[in-house]
This record gives structure tokens, sequence and C-alpha cells, in this order.
């Protein structure tokens, strides 16, 4: 069952989430996973803002990535791992031994996907699993058409995603990467809480097709509908398609009023 909230701002939705991992920090969680892109940025400044250069719980707990591009070296800007790196692990004082990244340089990619996976399964698995979704309705980098049961594994990135992705890349889609090795929907579903957050218009349609949609390949985000503790959480751009009797009362308590 997905809980959906509409906050006022993206800067709440981060904030929000920060509450929901600092609870899972306190209460002793090992495992979180991590998502990149700009939704979830405003998650990890809020966290530093509350928790940057002192003690905090987030030291001692293990991060797992949802995905890395395939063909960037290490150290790009723009590889996920580092991107973590820079807005989340260093301002925590975070070691970067305890963020853990598909392999993508590994000679076997098979091989370095299963590690992951085992990596995964040797923590306990994630307790909570942040996520973004794209405009085509990815989660990770599973893209439409991935089977549910699909598990970490080297991914074509679709058209549309490399072309959203290039404004990380100075508008140059040529020089977005093709592929990344991506955790499967069946992978993302065995974190027992997942986090979705979607800010702004160009989510809109996403958030609008998964509420209206069953289960369908076609839009991986709806995988999400089998999973027994999603919460979504969406400023009002991202939530402009919905109907409001999707959403929980829950909002109001959040500082919803329109
Ligand atoms: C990217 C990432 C996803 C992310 C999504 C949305 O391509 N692989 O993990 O959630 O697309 O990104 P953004 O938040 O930048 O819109």
């Amino acid at each position: 069952m997905i809980e959906t909230m509409v906050l006022p701002d993206a800067d709440s939705v981060g904030a929000h989430a920060a509450d929901i991992l600092d609870e899972a920090a306190r209460s002793g969680s090992r495992a979180l996973g991590l998502a990149t892109g700009s939704s979830t940025d405003p998650i990890y400044s809020e966290l530093v803002r509350r928790h940057g250069g002192r003690d905090n719980p987030y030291r001692k707990m293990q991060f797992y990535l949802l995905d890395e591009y395939v063909g960037l070296p290490v150290g790009h800007p723009e590889r996920y791992a580092e991107v973590i790196r820079r807005s989340f692990a260093d301002p925590l004082g975070i070691p970067f031994s305890r963020v853990h990244a598909p392999d993508v340089d590994a000679s076997d990619a098979g091989r370095a996907a299963a590690a992951f996976e085992q990596e995964i399964a040797d923590a306990g698995g994630i307790e909570v699993q942040l996520l973004g979704v794209g405009g085509n309705g990815h989660i990770a980098f599973n893209e439409p058409g991935t089977p549910f049961e699909s598990r970490t594994r080297v991914v074509e990135l679709a058209a549309r995603t490399r072309q959203d992705n290039a404004r990380f890349f100075g508008g140059d889609v040529g020089s977005v990467p093709r592929r990344a090795m991506s955790q499967g929907i069946a992978t993302i579903l065995g974190a027992r809480r997942i986090v979705l957050v979607a800010t702004g218009r160009a989510k809109a349609e996403a958030v609008a097709a998964l509420m209206e949609s069953r289960p369908t390949r076609l839009l991986p985000v709806s995988a999400l509908h089998a999973h027994p503790a999603v919460t979504m959480l969406l400023d009002r751009d991202a939530a402009s398609g919905i109907e409001a009797d999707h959403v929980a009362g829950e909002q109001v308590r959040a500082g919803r009023c329109a």
C-alpha cells in the first residue's frame, strides 16, 4: 500500500524524508538504500544541516546505492558513488568504505551484480530504501518493460532517461552513459520500507500514472503497489495530476493547505 503525502515544496519533502531516516538511524537500523538525482538532493542537504560535523548515528551504518553508470571513470563527478560521497558521506563523516555501489569496473559484470546482491543480503537487507522516479516511470535504472522479478544487472538506458539526465552532463546527451548497473525491481522491493520522493511538474505525469495504474511492467514504479510499506512524498507540483481522494489525511498534519 502506498501512503501518499503532499508537502508544500521540495525542501519540505527533504525534511520529512530526513525525519524518517533519522528515526531509522536512531532505532538501530544497519543498512539504508540511497538514491541519486535531483529529487533526493534536499534530503541529503537536510541531513547534513542537522548532523554535519557532529557525531551521528549514520556513521555506524552501511549504505547501498540503487545504481551506477557504466563507463564513467572512478572519481568522475557524475559517478553516483562520487555524488553520494560529496553530498552525503563526506559531510556526515561517514567513511566511504561504508558506501556500497555495484562494481561497474569488474571484468565479470554478472559476478559483480551477484556480489552486490549478496552484500545487501549479508547486511540483513535494506531497512529504508530512498527512491526517486524517472519521468518515464523508471525506478533506479529499471526502464519500462523491466520484469518485476529482475535483480541487479547491467541495463541499457532509455533515450528519454539519457535526455532527462543530460542536465547533469552540461546538457550534452552524448556524454550520458548508455548503460548502468542497477538494482532490479525485486531487489528494490526487498527493502523493508520504501520512501519514494517526487518533486516538480516533470514528475506529475508519472505520479498520476502510478496512482491510476495496476502493477504493470510498462510503468516500473507501479511495482510498488505490491510492497507493504511505501511512503510517497510529493511536492504540490508533482502531485498536480492526482485526485485529492488518493491522498491520505496525514497530509493535513504535514501542513498542506491547498
Ligand atoms: C535517475 C536515477 C534514478 C532517479 C531518477 C530520477 O536516472 N537512476 O535513481 O531516481 O532518475 O532522477 P531525478 O530525481 O534527478 O529526477
